[in-house]
């Protein structure tokens, strides 16, 4: 059987009898309440925090508009993101923004270290109104191990590294300014107090040893990789202006006096027939993409991000990104480019088929 019982919050975890008092002063009225095994009464914090939460998080967060978070396009003159565009989408309980340093399609640099200042400028004006600091994020990922990346310079709080992206293992790392004294930082999962409890499980030391050393590789030979990695995707670029009527080919990461990385080339040959995948399918020599891995799902949609950079639909949806190593020679350019050639003729057969499917 069981039984509902109303507490007042008299009642509510109060020892109505303190031992040694005799119990001859207890209200005969008065109950004691001995089921915390039951359940437990919400502290007052806890029940301001839920009131809070009810007033202003009232939002599905399964539903598919942003509530929780505001997402800020990418200009479609430099595909980069406008400072001034972060700056106007902060709201008094912003706590966060994060922008990744360089995209992974385009290779287009984020102006990050300018985000950085002017948010620290305004969280001084914002802790004189009692509102929330913001910090600041940056996914490296695809930066690190290509370009320069010092967190000092781009005066960031957190910054994302994934290992196998600059020849390490495939595991990765955040730093975080002045952990728990500059910045907070809250663990996501729970149990053992490994990594002064932030991350409980015990520690993978040989791929932890392995991105030490690959950071280290990184640190002392960068210049050289960029260096490298620029000659070769530099000259690809030309290859292949060079070996297809230059109309037909758009390099569609490169944006007037904007910065991108020194090893990605993202271009579109011109044609009907010519979608990325069913191109990079008639390939025998070249391995490549034509976006993120971590997108292929969406099959035959053109990437969001190059229709978000202002890359016509018919030319994005022909994309394709190479992205040249440390080791990529010129001599394999040459290869990739006679290989596309005769993949785009395959695709096209004789100049009088051309077009016949569209
Ligand atoms: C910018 C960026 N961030 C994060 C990741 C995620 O890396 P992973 O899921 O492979 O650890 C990638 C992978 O391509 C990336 O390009």
């Amino acid at each position: 059987m069981e039984a509902a019982v109303a507490l007042t919050g008299d009642a509510r975890g109060r020892a109505a009898s303190q031992p040694g008092d005799g119990g001859e002063k207890t209200p005969p009225e008065r109950k004691v309440y001995m089921d915390y095994n039951a359940t437990t009464p919400l502290e007052p914090e806890v029940i301001q925090v839920v009131t809070e939460a009810m007033r202003e998080a009232w939002g599905n967060p399964s539903s598919p508009y942003p509530a929780a978070v505001t997402f800020v396009p990418v200009s479609k003159v430099s595909g980069q993101v406008e400072v001034e565009d972060i700056l106007a989408a902060v709201r008094p309980a912003t706590c966060l923004v994060t922008v990744m340093l360089a995209n992974n399609e385009t290779g287009v640099i984020m102006p990050i270290a300018e985000i950085s200042q002017r948010i620290k400028a305004l969280n001084r004006k914002r802790a004189a109104s009692g509102l929330p600091v913001i910090l600041v994020h940056t996914d490296a990922a695809q930066a690190l191990g290509k370009r320069r990346v010092d967190v000092e310079a781009l005066g960031v709080d957190f910054l994302t590294i994934v290992g196998h992206k600059f020849y390490g293992p495939r595991i990765g790392a955040l730093y975080v300014r002045g952990l728990g004294e500059l910045t907070p930082l809250y663990p996501m999962l729970f149990g053992g107090g490994q990594e002064r409890n932030f991350r409980p499980g015990t520690e993978n030391t040989p791929m932890i040893a392995g991105l030490g050393k690959a950071a280290e590789l990184v640190t002392k030979n960068w210049e050289a990789y960029e260096a490298h990695m620029r000659d070769v995707r530099d000259y690809l670029e030309e290859r292949l202006l060079a070996e297809f009527d230059k109309q037909r080919i758009h390099l569609n990461s490169r944006f007037p006096g904007t910065e991108r990385l020194p090893n990605t080339c993202n271009f579109s040959i011109r044609g009907p027939q010519l979608q990325g995948r069913v191109l990079l399918a008639q390939c025998r020599t070249l391995l490549a993409s034509v976006g993120a891995a971590c997108h292929s799902d969406q099959v035959d949609r053109p990437s969001p991000v190059l229709l978000s950079c202002g890359i016509p639909f018919d030319v994005a949806r022909n994309a394709l990104r190479l992205s040249v190593g440390r080791s990529t020679t010129r001599a394999e350019v040459d290869l990739v480019v006679q290989d596309l050639k005769q993949a785009v003729a395959r695709l096209e057969g004789p100049p009088g088929a051309r077009g016949a499917s569209s």
